[in-house]
């Protein structure tokens, strides 16, 4: 049952309350708990791409003071197989991308365990590779699901060879976008205690639980015998939601030494280790009738995946509901590569499709004479085309009204290469955005004393976004008490089961949970209590599985995204003076925290638009800028004026808060507002990110 609750702390731009624990240095991180008698382990990394391990000589690492154990398959204990083939570590001799993990020093500091692994001498067997992504490739094939099940690989709906034929406005155009790698300010990091009770994990993830399931299986213990605690996690952005092979590592190597030992990845394992976002080949077709009005999106996405583990990326997903027009095509197609395994990043599916959808509206609006606002309202849909269901709320008019007005996009002329200062062009742009609403199972145990001091538990994630805060404000209007009297405890995997900080979905799953917990205990006070606790106190847990409504309504949230740029004529480079965000996400929980969620998006969003591209060495078969130095991230010398504004939007189906998730919504469409307004300044349509300056002086 959903009621909405009576919102009084949420809203409120609350400071983080875990925000002075943060900048003393107070909160611990993953590598940072202090552990009597640790030891720490160094893996050391395929050289090759695919074959097989021939050899290993250990015998220079062993030789070294201070080393306590070398594992490679040769003598690692045997694990339980796991879904997930990466996880099987040291379970044979092969070798199918390059950085695979082939052995690992354990040593008593880290510094020795490095050394050591830098003189383990593996010999391969060396087989030919194939990394190369192509839409061309014959061996293109069609997975049977993509986001693992979530959503149908291909949609075919009405006739859309005929419509295109039909249209008096057509465009067909190919956009791509590079590998690129999640680079959370903390990097995956993890340390392992064995005792006789079972294993206790300090781990950098986004989902406690999902580590403790994984682990206990890969090491045939109960689950209850697995402790993961993840207090605090310095960002994430998908590559800490599922456990990566470092994991298994740890727990392996303190299993084996009976030490404790601590693992932190180097910013340069990271780029073969925890997942990056597929690179994408992506065909649109787009058919319109004289005024605008969509006769047929058809949206063909080439994309790839390891041999090791399938991931099938979601990307043109968003096109299946995103404008009026029955109709639609939509497929995804996978190329087996022996490369690294992908994963998610920061809005997998939305970001890149629609980099590509909104730069062909833009394209469209051109084609057909139109402001590019315009095309977009004529072409929306009064219920989801997809699905023929209304939608919970829809505010994309909204935001692209309110952003033109606050922009001053009404002053814009259309004509593109048209304005100059000096050797400077500048132009504006404008893109559409969307992102669902999610909800997965959640539970929350709720506590109060005498007192009237309440304790709200369950292994919820903050991975740097505020849940700490924004929970503690659910929990406290949930309650009817003040978020003074709410003492929150998140992070740990002996805390109430939730499903992990992923998919933006997790303000909404465990608020509803605290919500329902909340209204048992509150129920039982009052009836069995009077309003005054017991002296030992009172308990009641609550429980969220799914949303009735989401079978009735298509849940989504909205935006527009405006940039400026400027663009120098003779180096081609590009500056973004502005960029404006409009969102429509239901009720903002935290406006101090949301902010800074959706900033900090539209900045991944720039940086994807100008920086990032995860180089691929053919030869090698492995990522080569791999660290700060070669992979470019957006800084504060990138960021103009950035400006987040959403407009108030009551959703009463999607959940007792009304909220939309905001982690990932801020990063989608920044690219392709920031390529249309390289058009516009430039009258160069990039149609292949990041926007580096070559391609503007070709
Ligand atoms: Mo997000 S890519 O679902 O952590």
């Amino acid at each position: 049952m959903k009621t909405q609750l009576i919102t009084r702390a949420i809203g409120a731009p609350l400071n983080r309350i875990d925000g002075v624990q943060k900048v003393t240095g107070a909160a611990k991180y993953a590598y940072e708990y202090p552990v009597e008698g640790v030891t720490y382990v160094f893996p050391v990394q395929s050289t090759i791409a695919k074959g097989r391990v021939v050899s290993i000589d250990t015998s220079a690492a062993r030789a070294l003071p201070g080393v306590i154990a070398v594992l490679s398959h040769e003598n690692a204990p045997r694990l339980a197989p796991l879904d997930d083939a990466e996880l099987a570590l040291f379970q044979s001799d092969a070798v199918v991308y390059h950085g695979q993990f082939v052995a690992a020093v354990v040593a008593e500091t880290s510094e020795i365990a490095r050394q050591a692994a830098s003189l383990v001498v593996v010999h391969y067997e060396e087989q030919p590779h194939d990394v190369q992504l192509r839409a061309d490739r014959r061996d293109l094939y069609r997975p049977q699901s993509i986001a693992a099940g979530f959503y149908q690989t291909d949609t075919f709906d009405g006739d859309v060879e005929a419509a295109l034929t039909a249209a008096a406005v057509s465009l067909d155009h190919t956009y791509t976008t590079p590998a690129e790698h999640n680079n959370p300010l903390e990097p995956h990091a993890t340390t392992a205690i064995w005792s006789d009770e079972g294993v206790t994990l300090y781990d950098a993830n986004q989902g406690a639980h999902s580590i403790r399931d994984t682990v206990a299986s890969a090491f045939s213990l109960p689950p209850e015998r697995v402790r993961v605690i993840a207090r605090y996690v310095g960002g994430g952005f998908g590559s800490k939601g599922f456990p990566h092979p470092h994991v298994i590592l740890a727990v392996m190597a303190a299993q084996v030494t009976k030490r404790p030992v601590k693992l932190a990845l180097t910013r340069q394992q990271m780029f073969a280790l925890v997942g990056y976002r597929t690179p994408t080949i992506q065909h649109i077709r787009l058919g319109a009738d004289r005024d605008g009005r969509l006769m047929a999106i058809a949206h063909d996405v080439v994309e790839q995946t390891a041999t090791i583990q399938e991931f099938a990326e979601q990307t043109a997903v968003p096109s299946r509901m995103m404008y009026a027009t029955s109709n639609r095509r939509t497929t995804h197609r996978l190329a087996r590569l022996d490369v690294p395994a992908n994963s998610w990043m920061r809005a997998p599916g939305e970001c890149p499709g629609m980099f590509a959808l909104e730069s062909a509206m833009d394209e469209l609006a051109s084609a057909c004479g139109l402001d590019p606002i315009e095309l977009r309202i004529r072409n929306e849909p009064a219920v989801d085309p997809e699905s023929g269901h209304p939608f919970s709320s829809r505010n994309l008019v909204a935001c692209l009204r309110e952003g033109a007005q606050r922009f001053g996009w009404q002053q814009r002329d259309p004509q593109p290469r048209a304005r100059r200062n000096g050797s400077w062009l500048s132009g504006t742009g404008v893109a559409a955005l969307t992102y669902p609403a999610i909800q997965f199972p959640a539970t929350a145990l709720v506590q109060v004393d005498r007192a009237g001091n309440y304790h709200v538990r369950i292994d919820a994630t903050d991975i740097g976004t505020g849940a700490w805060t924004a929970l503690t404000q659910i929990a406290a209007d949930a309650l009817e008490v003040p978020p003074e009297r709410v003492q929150l405890e998140i992070g740990d995997s002996f805390l109430p089961k939730a499903f992990l900080a992923g998919g933006s979905s997790g303000t909404a799953s465990w608020g509803w949970a605290i919500c329902n917990a909340a209204s048992t205990l509150r129920a039982r006070l009052h009836e069995e209590y009077g309003g005054i606790a017991p002296a030992d106190g009172l308990e009641a847990s609550g429980a969220f599985e799914t949303n009735p409504e989401a079978q009735q309504f298509s849940m989504h949230a909205f935006g527009a995204q405006f940039a400026e740029v400027r663009v120098n004529m003779t180096t081609g480079e590009v500056r973004v003076p502005r960029l404006l965000g409009v969102f429509a996400a239901g009720r903002i929980i935290n406006p101090k925290t949301a902010r800074s969620q959706l900033l900090g998006g539209m900045t991944m969003g720039l940086s994807m638009a100008l920086h990032e591209a995860s180089v691929l060495d053919p030869r090698f078969g492995d990522y080569v800028n791999h660290d700060f130095a070669e992979y470019h991230i957006a800084t504060n010398a990138d960021v103009g004026t950035i400006d987040v504004i959403w407009i108030d939007e009551e959703d009463p189906h999607v959940n007792p808060m009304g909220s939309k998730g905001i982690g990932e919504l801020g990063i989608v469409g920044t690219a392709a507002a920031i390529a249309n307004a390289v058009y516009h300044a430039t009258g160069i349509r990039i149609r292949d990110l990041p926007i580096t300056l070559d391609k503007l002086l070709r």
